[in-house]
């Protein structure tokens, strides 16, 4: 069994982030969201793996490398622009061979991985396997319509009014029938060849799909809101570890992890927390929910229930929260001028202040 991993797309609604750099790459408890796509596909057995990239790529080769750090072998795969993901399945062809797959989309996270699901796949034989969830708003994602059996009717990529609250999961089980699918079909109203229709057409051509309820934690990490969700749950689970130093004027309380390098003083820290290497927190607060990258400054602010990337400084400024921070930035107190906001934000950001 192989993998294919899509770490293309334009990740449009985490702009200006995506300027820059993949949205796979955004960090989770300070490691890439893809990461953990990754380790749970070794852990399920699985060591060949092509990965689909598009701009981004060169960001996507550099974090990943040959894929020897996960103890995969990785083949990259570009793909010239982001045309769906059953044009993924298309150019992959001659790497997937007649091999069944698993096929991941690099933004998703699954919390438990996916063992159970590729033995539950390989047990049964099908010739696709889905997994479902319930969701909020259907409309955003491929919908499933089961009938009394549980068994798939109809699935549809993002219906103005779905059918059910069941969204269909970015990780999908294929046996070579879904080469044919893929040819077969044609390009969505959004211009894409979409993996949903593909298997509606194996659904109708008499092939067995099957679904499979996902009962753990799963999120599409593509918006903001979702990204600093995924941050809690899986700080939610972290071990603490203060590698770092901790004068006697701070106080720590519940799970930290201190990266080595990292000081803190004169602090309050209210785990979960992490706190990347060579980091330096002075004279702050930083409450639940929180990573901190490698090599910031924090000092006399107040932060929490945020991601900060590696890189930036937050100096004088509190309170903030529900803040995701790039690479590089510098957040600070716009000191002697009374009343005022100075900004000097990138294209697409999204800035909240209090009036
Ligand atoms: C894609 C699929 C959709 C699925 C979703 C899961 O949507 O087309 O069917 O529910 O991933 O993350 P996209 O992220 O491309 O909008």
């Amino acid at each position: 069994m192989k993998a294919l991993v899509l770490a293309g797309g334009r990740g449009t609604r985490l702009r200006p982030l995506t300027h820059t750099s993949a949205k796979q790459l955004v960090p989770v408890a300070n490691k890439p969201v893809l990461y953990y796509g990754l380790e749970a596909i070794r852990d399920a057995g699985i060591t060949s793996v092509g990965i689909i990239i598009g701009d981004t790529g060169a960001d996507i080769r550099e974090a990943v490398g040959d894929g020897s750090q996960f103890g995969l072998d990785v083949t990259y795969i570009p793909q010239e622009a982001p045309l769906g993901l059953a044009h993924c399945v298309l150019i992959a062809q001659e790497f997937l061979g007649q091999e069944p797959f698993v096929m991941y989309l690099g933004d998703n996270f699954l919390v438990g991985g996916i063992s159970g699901l590729v033995d539950a796949f390989r047990v049964g034989g099908y010739d696709a396997q889905i997994l479902l969830t319930k969701v909020d708003e259907p409309q955003f994602f491929g919908v499933a319509e089961l009938g009394p059996q549980n068994e798939i009717i109809a699935l549809q990529e993002k219906p103005a009014h779905p059918r059910s609250d069941l969204a269909i999961v970015g990780v999908y089980s294929f046996s070579p029938a879904i080469h044919e699918a893929v040819r077969a079909i044609k390009p969505s109203a959004r211009g894409e060849l979409e993996i949903t229709e593909a298997i509606q057409w194996l659904i109708e051509n008499g092939y067995s799909v099957h679904s499979h309820m996902v009962t753990g934690y799963w999120k599409d990490t593509g918006r903001l809101k979702d990204i600093l969700e995924c941050n809690r749950i899986v700080l939610e689970l972290i071990e603490p570890d203060v590698r770092g130093t901790v004068d006697g004027l701070s106080e720590i309380t519940g799970r930290v992890i201190l990266e080595p390098g990292a000081v803190v003083e004169n602090s309050i820290l209210r785990g979960p927390i992490v706190v990347g290497a060579d980091t330096k927190v002075t004279s702050s607060y930083i409450g639940p929910f929180t990573s901190i990258g490698s090599n910031c400054l924090l000092q006399n602010s107040e932060i929490e229930y945020s991601i900060v990337l590696d890189g930036s400084s937050v100096h004088g400024v509190s309170r903030l929260a529900h803040s995701l921070i790039g690479r590089n930035v510098e957040v600070s107190c716009a000191a002697g001028v009374p009343n005022t906001h100075q900004l000097m934000v990138g294209d697409h950001s999204q800035i909240q202040v209090r009036a």
